[in-house]
């Protein structure tokens, strides 16, 4: 990435012009209505992985059960997993739970700087930065892909933006660009700039307040810049749900608190071995719980993708056949439960669809019988 300098004309008209295309274009969201630390934080957490339009439904559902930090420190775990199942990465949730735990073990106030805020978990840079600036009006920068696009753009920075080095240089130029009046505004600018407008791919430049002072508007060549970075390969992989049915109701198991999908529960799961069959796969699902299965048929098949992984998920419906089921391995808990109160435990995305398709089925298969 090559040595930016910046003009100090240059970033007074940035901070102008940035700024009052926010105040007129941004988009509404609750959290911007009222800018309190613990609806800033939550929101914040939420946009981590996730868009803006699909984040305010969410954000607007858990405010309103957990409207504060005390509320959401004295509610159970599994409450506040099911109020963000479908927003995926739970363990922003958990983190969430535990830190609201530790604040109001401290006083109840939410730490005012970004280098306080960091020490809580799930906050990081970005995340401390955008509190610190939004709730509490602090200068502190924050860098996150889409200000990786719009710096990239603006100054023509070359090379993987994804290096130590890079990231190094970008915190440098966010703090140097950063208006001290309006911090928590210009961050988010910054940030509803890359996500409306300085797109990846078909950036609207004809819209865009800032292109008479981009270095590569002016080229001619919006989206040369940031360059792509090596990714990692994906790799795929088939799993098997045991959806074990027992006198009407299914086996659920609770997935142990660190790790993916800490705490959510799921029908047994396992990975297939080269090219096993998917009944033996679903065997393994189970046994390690205690309980042999006969495998009957596939439920459903979906896909889905966690960090670098595409997933082929079935869900196998098996009969239960003998054993009392026990926790172990990756579980901690296991329910048998009656189809009709899947609805109450808390799943991921890809479980969840496959509790639908059991509910949907259940008539079908005539589940009193298995
Ligand atoms: N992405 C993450 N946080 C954001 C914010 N506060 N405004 C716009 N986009 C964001």
């Amino acid at each position: 990435m090559a040595q930016a300098s910046l003009d100090t004309d240059w970033i007074r008209e940035l901070r102008r012009a940035l700024l009052a295309w926010f105040a007129v274009h941004q988009r509404p969201t609750p959290w911007r209505d009222n800018p309190d630390p613990y609806r800033v934080w939550v929101s914040e957490v939420m946009l981590q992985q996730t868009q803006t339009a699909t984040v305010i439904p969410y954000f607007e559902r858990f405010i309103a059960r957990f409207p504060t930090v005390q509320a959401l420190a004295d509610a159970p775990l599994e409450e506040v997993l099911r109020y963000w199942e479908g927003l995926g990465y739970y363990a922003r949730a958990r983190n969430l739970h535990r830190a609201a735990q530790q604040i109001v073990q401290n006083g109840g106030r939410l730490p005012s700087t970004a280098e306080r805020l960091c020490e809580l978990p799930g906050i990081g840079a970005y995340t401390a930065g955008a509190i610190a600036s939004i709730a509490f009006g602090q200068p502190t920068p924050v860098v996150d892909g889409n200000v990786t696009r719009v710096l990239a753009r603006l100054l023509w920075l070359k090379g993987d933006l994804k290096t130590h080095a890079a990231q190094k240089q970008l915190w440098q130029l966010s703090e140097q660009l950063i208006d001290p009046q309006q911090p928590g505004a210009f961050n988010q600018a910054m940030m509803e700039l890359g996500s409306t407008v300085c797109l990846p791919a078909q950036p609207r430049c004809g819209a865009c307040p800032v292109s008479h002072l981009c270095a590569a508007y002016q080229r001619g060549q919006p989206t040369a810049v940031p360059e792509p970075s090596k990714r990692a390969a994906t790799v795929t992989r088939v799993d098997v749900s045991a959806i074990i049915l027992r006198e009407g109701q299914c086996l659920l198991a609770r997935r142990a608190p660190d790790g993916l999908w800490g705490g959510l529960w799921e029908f047994p799961r396992a990975s297939r071995e080269g090219r096993e069959s998917l009944e033996s796969v679903a065997q393994r699902a189970a046994a390690p719980l205690g309980v042999r299965i006969e495998p009957l048929q596939t439920l459903a098949s979906l896909q889905h993708a966690v960090t670098n992984s595409r997933i082929r998920l079935y869900g196998y419906l098996c009969a239960w056949a003998s054993g009392e089921a026990q926790p172990a391995d990756a579980y901690d808990a296991v329910a048998w439960v009656v189809p009709d109160a899947l609805a109450s435990y808390p799943l991921s995305a890809p479980q969840r669809r496959l509790a639908r398709a059991l509910t949907q089925h259940g008539g079908q298969l005539s589940l009193q019988q298995v």
